[in-house]
């Protein structure tokens, strides 16, 4: 997906009745009331909330976020349901959102003030992502897809069960209702998906019918005009190719394989969508190796080329801000202070000129002089930096450990998996003795880089590389406020000492600690805050650890493929390749697990539970295990 800079809406709140879009000429929803027409036309009419009662989940996708008004009411309506069903997915599209102040306007006298509030404390910064809002615990997700709706048509993911059409004025607005938005209403439809709008125009009426949707005028609020509603009927629905499918009914429990951050964050993210989950490890305890580290990084990214790295680390990072930040109320330890990443290359103005173009806001990623950097960081810092607000440091074993507490998950450690069988319709794990573990009709491999060797897979599609981080006392003076990184990283945790490194080292298995790697260790420190007071190296701990990532630096998230199976005719693209049946990977998260692995696990809870995708399809694609299928075929195992 190109992504295009986000401008915000121009609103313009003159008159107290309507706010008014003067770029579209037209009002963001009638005189009469933006509840008013919610409840006639979208709610109503889209048999809501009947509709969703009794369900697991339901999903509603809309046209045109706006002000939030749809939502809001949708939101209050499904708190106000007793009968309500279990979670409610909310998937908008906006290319112009507004600002916080002129939502904060927007719902000044709003009937639902304290949704709004929560609506505009949660609201993201204005980036081309999929961005995911959580409320009620996770039980109402939004998904706000900023950008415009020609461009998200292709890229969302889900069943929907009822549609919003709420663009401006057709004769206005076109974009929001060509024939590429109802191609998406019909690929995205639901068996028995429904779609209103208040708009009866005769190019939204054929729109629909051509779509494949049974369409019928129905009585606008107060018997004023007519609107339109509609009913998914197609005569012929295509199957959606092997990556793109998604349950129709969650299983009811899955195996994981791995306790560290991988494991851990996907039995959490499973469990809250009803599959109770069973991790298995072979340590005693959780997060005994990559994932135990005493501190840890998390934070976006900038390059030159806002490509599917960049991308997935921006959305990533900020979904995994959120994430974070709960985690430390719950008492995880750690900080989201922000972070520094100081740049060698490229000069203050030229940062600046990159920022600019790619239209990153400053609540996402700021480049910051060497002076300010210096200042946010409380010490000497010799090089202009990107600053990330939303960055900061956290424990991952203490985050692991939290995650495996979620209700649902269950635990098994001493356990290792010496292989695995399919019987019937269920995964069998077995342990060295060749006794059975357990067995669950979903399995999810995230035990690093075997989870190749267990899934029959090219083990050439990880790669392990050595790190050790050295760990200091916490009576050395002038550490810095936030974490200071590039090529290594410094950060102070609290009163809890000093965490810096790491060395990298490729074909190494040595597990001890060694002192010549505290030194590299402390020239890079060294390097990074020139006057940093260090700690002598007698005073040093440490720990070595293993780093799991693939050539291509993204990570395996999503179902197995199946190299055995015969290939399609057309196998271009790795959602076309055949999968090992209720197999996921979610392993390969390289040296930014901290910061992907919250979102990875949603997208494989997502494709196992019916929840809309929490990721547009191309970067869906990008971290599809099936992609190395596809680059290097068949490699020997
Ligand atoms: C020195 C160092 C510094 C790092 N710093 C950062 C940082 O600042 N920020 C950041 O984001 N990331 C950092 N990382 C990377 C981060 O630690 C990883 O991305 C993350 O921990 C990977 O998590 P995982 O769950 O995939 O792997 P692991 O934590 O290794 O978990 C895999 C689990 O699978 C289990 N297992 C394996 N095989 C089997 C089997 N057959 N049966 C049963 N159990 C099995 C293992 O026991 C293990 O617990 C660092 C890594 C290192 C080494
Ligand atoms: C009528 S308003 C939506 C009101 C909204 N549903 C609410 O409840 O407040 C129409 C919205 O469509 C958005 N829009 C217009 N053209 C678009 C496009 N090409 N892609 C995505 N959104 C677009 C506008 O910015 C505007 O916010």
């Amino acid at each position: 997906m190109k992504t295009t800079p986000i401008v915000a809406a121009t609103v313009d709140f003159s008159d107290p009745a309507a706010a008014r879009a003067p770029s579209f000429d037209d009002l963001y929803h009638p005189r009469s009331g933006a509840f008013a027409q919610a409840q006639q036309v979208f709610l109503a009419g889209n048999g809501l909330p009947a509709r969703w009662r009794g369900r697991e989940r339901f999903t509603i996708l809309e046209t045109g976020f706006g002000l939030g008004n749809n939502f809001l009411a949708t939101w209050a309506a499904w708190r106000d349901d007793p009968a309500r069903c279990e979670r409610l997915f909310f998937v908008s599209i906006e290319k112009h959102p507004l600002t916080v102040a002129d939502l904060v306007r927007a719902h000044a006298g709003s009937p639902a003030p304290a949704l709004a509030r929560q609506l505009i404390d949660a609201w993201p910064p204005a980036t081309c992502n999929l961005h995911l809002l959580d409320f009620d615990g996770g039980r109402v997700r939004l998904l706000l897809a900023l950008g415009d709706v020609q461009a998200w048509a292709r890229e969302i993911v889900a069943r929907v069960d009822a549609f919003y059409l709420d663009g401006f004025t057709p004769a206005r607005c076109p974009a929001m209702w060509d024939r590429g938005v109802f191609r998406m209403l019909a690929r995205l439809a639901a068996p028995d998906a429904t779609a209103a709008t208040w708009s009866a125009a005769r190019i939204v009426r054929d729109g629909l019918q051509g779509a494949g949707f049974v369409v019928q005028a129905a009585q606008g609020s107060g018997g004023k005009r007519d609107i339109t509603l509609a009913r998914y009927a197609p005569r012929f629905t295509p199957p959606a190719p092997p990556g793109r499918r998604t349950a129709l009914q969650a299983p009811s429990h899955a195996l994981v394989v791995g306790a560290g951050l991988a494991g851990a964050t996907v039995a959490g993210a499973l469990a809250r969508q009803g599959i109770a989950c069973t991790v298995v490890d072979r340590h005693a305890e959780p997060a005994a190796e990559a994932s135990g580290n005493r501190a840890g990084l998390f934070h976006g990214t900038v390059l030159g080329h806002d490509g599917p790295h960049a991308r997935l680390l921006r959305a990533a990072a900020m979904f995994g801000e959120s994430t974070l930040r709960m985690a430390l109320v719950r008492g995880v330890p750690g900080r989201v202070d922000g972070l520094l990443r100081l740049h060698h290359q490229l000069s203050l103005p030229a940062m600046q000129a990159l920022l600019e173009r790619q239209a990153l806001p400053p609540r996402y990623v700021q480049a910051v002089s060497a002076e300010n950097a210096s200042r946010l960081a409380g010490v000497t810092v010799a090089q202009p930096a990107w600053f990330y607000p939303g960055g900061g440091w956290i424990d991952p074993a203490a985050l692991v450990r939290d995650a495996l507490a979620t209700p649902g998950v269950s635990w098994l450690g001493a356990t290792t998996v010496q292989r695995m069988a399919r019987h019937g319709d269920a995964w069998q794990l077995f342990d060295a003795d060749d006794r059975a573990i357990a067995e669950a009709p979903m399995l999810v491999l995230a035990n690093a880089d075997d989870a190749l060797r267990l899934a029959a897979l090219p083990r050439a599609w990880l790669q392990r590389q050595r790190g050790q981080v050295s760990d200091g006392p916490s009576a050395v003076a002038g550490l810095p406020r936030i974490p200071v990184a590039s090529g290594g990283y410094v950060l102070a945790m609290g009163g809890a000492g000093l965490l810096f490194g790491a060395t990298h080292q490729l074909d190494d298995d040595d597990a001890s600690v060694r002192d010549s790697d505290h030194h590299e260790n402390l020239a890079k420190a060294a390097r990074l805050l020139g006057d940093l007071p260090l700690p002598d190296i007698s005073t040093l701990r440490g720990r070595a650890g293993w780093r799991t990532g693939s050539a291509d630096r993204l990570p395996l998230v999503g179902t197995a493929p199946d190299p055995r199976a015969p290939r399609p005719s057309r196998a271009d693209a790795p959602r076309l390749l055949p999968r090992q049946p209720g197999l996921w990977l979610h392993c390969g998260l390289g040296s930014r697990g901290l910061t992907t692995a919250a979102l990875g696990a949603e997208l494989i809870a997502a494709q196992a539970s019916g929840a809309p995708w929490p990721l547009e399809a191309d970067l869906v694609d990008a971290v599809d295990p099936a992609r190395w299928l596809l680059r290097s075929g068949l490699a020997p195992m």
